[in-house]
């Protein structure tokens, strides 16, 4: 049974009902004296470096023992678009497969990034908005000889829609399709195993569930693709032998870092980490119970036609999405004055209740949604 007192102590939260955990987490109390104590002190020392390091190998263990696989198939990035444009440029377009398959409901960012592979001689499908992203039929109708790529968003960020990755990678997979899932909705809310997926690639950042701040990207490269892979955008992180100093020498890092590139940024990855961990401590699977605990009281209160996102737990994501037509803007400015952060999509009100959340916080906004 999870400590809720505790937890929500071990937070920076203020009176708000802080319903925006979609968008960005809040900061554990503890992140500024982590952050002083790991990267402040180190800077005080003639090498830093070598303490900075170690900040790397946290990072890509933490990943490892929230998500599964091991630590060197995680890549640090500074966020999921960059991630993602040094996927497509590191592998050869073949012949006759000229197409990336992505959804019309995936993140703009990455309809921003695969349009620029279009430079690269590839083409762009969409599966349209009409179609049950949930049914994995779609996507095997959609996942023809032509495709090259699949970008898989596990969590749609406005219909709060669950994807089937795993039986969607595993018709890519099949059909020699290189999957990209997109987790920046789903890292620190539902159970994830990487090595369940066996996707190609998998790019997320720390920033919204994991409570990690803006900055802390991650790439993970499944380890049987890792060698084949030669990306463009590399730096001195990216070489075998970083310390080398040759200019004329460049040999790719045997490790999914050889996505790396140049000098890093620090602090965003050790601040990602103590949440990370911290998070993994607690248990994924509690985090996500009592999410779907809190969520249950919200669906139970709305009658159900005024629910966007789906009902069935294995469907949905953390976030509930309501839209309540023309009574919209009223319990829009409800919420506002009850000092409930949340916000509103094209679909609808968004709602994420996550680890800080309680049941309080929930009987508030059901007196502002109660029409
Ligand atoms: C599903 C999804 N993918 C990607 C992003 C953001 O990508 P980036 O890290 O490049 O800003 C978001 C941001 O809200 C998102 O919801």
């Amino acid at each position: 049974m999870l400590n809720t007192k505790t937890i929500r102590n071990d937070f920076e939260l203020n009176d708000s009902v802080y319903l925006l955990s979609h968008s960005v987490g809040r900061p554990l109390k503890n992140a500024e004296d982590n952050l002083s104590a790991i990267f402040f002190e180190a800077w005080k020392s003639n090498e830093p470096w070598h303490q900075w390091m170690e900040v790397f190998t946290a990072f890509q263990q933490s990943l490892a023992a929230l998500l599964h696989g091991q630590p060197e198939n995680y890549c640090p990035q500074t966020n999921l678009s960059s991630a993602f444009t040094k996927i497509l440029f590191s592998l050869p377009i073949r012949n006759g497969k000229q197409y990336i398959l992505l959804s019309e409901f995936d993140f703009p960012s990455i309809g921003f990034v695969a349009e620029q592979a279009k430079k690269n001689g590839y083409d762009l499908k969409f599966l349209p908005k009409e179609a049950d992203h949930t049914n994995p039929q779609i996507w095997a109708d959609a996942l023809t000889d032509e495709v090259q790529w699949v970008i898989i968003t596990q969590v749609q960020s406005n219909t709060g829609v669950q994807i089937p990755v795993k039986e969607i990678t595993a018709l890519a997979n099949e059909r020699t399709i290189l999957s990209v899932v997109d987790v920046a909705q789903s890292v620190g809310i539902l159970p994830i195993n990487v090595e369940d997926w066996n996707a190609s690639f998998i790019i997320g950042s720390c920033v919204k569930w994991l409570c990690g701040g803006p900055g802390a990207g991650f790439l993970y490269v499944n380890p049987n693709i890792i060698s084949s892979c030669e990306p463009s955008d590399v730096g001195w992180f990216s070489h075998e032998q970083p310390f080398e100093f040759d200019i004329h020498h460049f040999k790719y890092h045997p490790t999914a870092l050889r996505f790396w590139g140049g000098t890093p940024s620090v602090i965003p990855f050790a601040v990602a980490t103590n949440s990370i961990q911290y998070l993994t401590n607690v248990g994924i699977d509690a985090v996500r119970k009592h999410n779907i605990d809190l969520t249950n009281l919200l669906i139970e209160a709305v009658t159900p036609e005024h629910i966007i996102s789906p009902v069935d737990p294995d469907k949905r994501s953390g976030t509930i999405i309501l839209n309540f037509e023309e009574h919209q803007e009223k319990v829009v400015n409800k919420l506002a004055e009850h000092n409930v952060a949340f916000d509103a999509r094209v679909f609808g009100i968004r709602l994420s209740p996550h680890i800080y959340s309680s049941r309080q916080d929930m009987e508030t906004v059901i007196s502002c949604i109660s029409l």
